[in-house]
């Protein structure tokens, strides 16, 4: 058997004709939504995410700022500019790209941004509002993991899914998402003692370790859905995710590929809820 792609980047392309679409609508209403990316320092790979965060504005009409700024900034500076950047009304999402300068405190700083901008939801109040099941912003990564399940039609009641990674970012809000719709959901990591036990029962597995070959075919159920969140360089300096792709996807039902699975889809869900910021001011 050979499992069936699911294509994050065609995905992509219908999601952010909609958002395009809901642009024009609000600036029928006078409304740009405007994104704020911050980039502190010169991380390579951080550089490219913010240039096709900045791109997928202008793709889809919104308004967008790049600030770039280098490495010695003082924590103190950068928060002053989210500061400026919350009260700011042509600014409806701030993100602060990650990683952030040894010297700067990352949690500080997200919890400076408005949550009513955190567009990201990394901030403690878009956390907790997606684990007690109120409106906010979902993190982008995982929320599109869910657009991919349910562009598939996949019913997640009744079934096992089990989350590679614990992070703040990805596993934890990935493993609330599937909660939600009420999936029995294990997070498996780094301390789990055997990982093939528990992937092996999975209907649905989702790789976000950051590490190649994490899941190999011989983890993976006969059909079962598999999502790699990971971004990883292979020794040939080939971009590959956490799953072994030519080995599960002798034996899974789907799998998202690396490049164009979850990638273009995290892009995309940072339009969407940068889009919805800006719907909100409508009611
Ligand atoms: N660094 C890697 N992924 C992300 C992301 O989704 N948001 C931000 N702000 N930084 C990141």
């Amino acid at each position: 058997m050979t499992a069936q792609l699911i294509d994050g980047n065609a995905l992509s392309r219908q999601l952010r004709a909609d958002v395009t679409a809901r642009v024009t609508a609000l600036k029928a209403h006078g409304i740009t939504p405007g994104l704020a990316v911050i980039l502190v320092g010169e991380n390579a790979a951080s550089q490219v995410y913010v240039r096709n965060k900045v791109k997928a504005c202008e793709d889809t009409g919104m308004h967008s700022v790049l600030e770039r700024w280098p490495a010695t900034l003082t924590e103190a500076d950068l928060l002053a500019r989210v500061e400026a950047l919350n009260l700011d009304a042509s600014i409806h999402g701030i993100l602060v790209q990650l990683p952030l300068p040894a010297h700067i405190d990352a949690q500080k700083v997200i919890e400076a941004i408005s949550p009513a901008k955190d567009v990201d939801g990394f901030h403690i109040a878009s956390a907790g509002a997606l684990m007690t099941g109120m409106p906010g912003f979902w993190p982008c990564t995982p929320y599109g993991c869910m657009k991919m399940l349910e562009s598939i039609g996949y019913e997640l009641k009744g079934k096992h899914a089990v989350v590679i990674g614990r992070s703040n970012i990805v596993g934890k809000p990935m493993a609330l998402m599937l909660l939600q719709q009420n999936a029995t959901v294990t997070i498996c990591h780094s301390g789990t003692p055997d990982l093939k036990a528990m992937t092996l029962q999975a209907d649905v597995v989702v790789a976000a370790v950051g590490k190649l070959n994490v899941l190999t075919a011989d983890m993976v159920k006969p059909g079962a859905v598999v999502i790699d969140v990971g971004m990883n360089r292979n020794d040939e300096g080939k971009l590959c995710g956490d799953v072994d792709f030519d080995g599960v996807k002798q034996v899974a039902g789907y799998i998202t590929p690396v490049p164009g699975g979850v990638g273009p889809m995290t892009i995309t869900m940072l339009m969407v809820n940068t889009l919805e910021s800006a719907e909100r001011l409508l009611g």
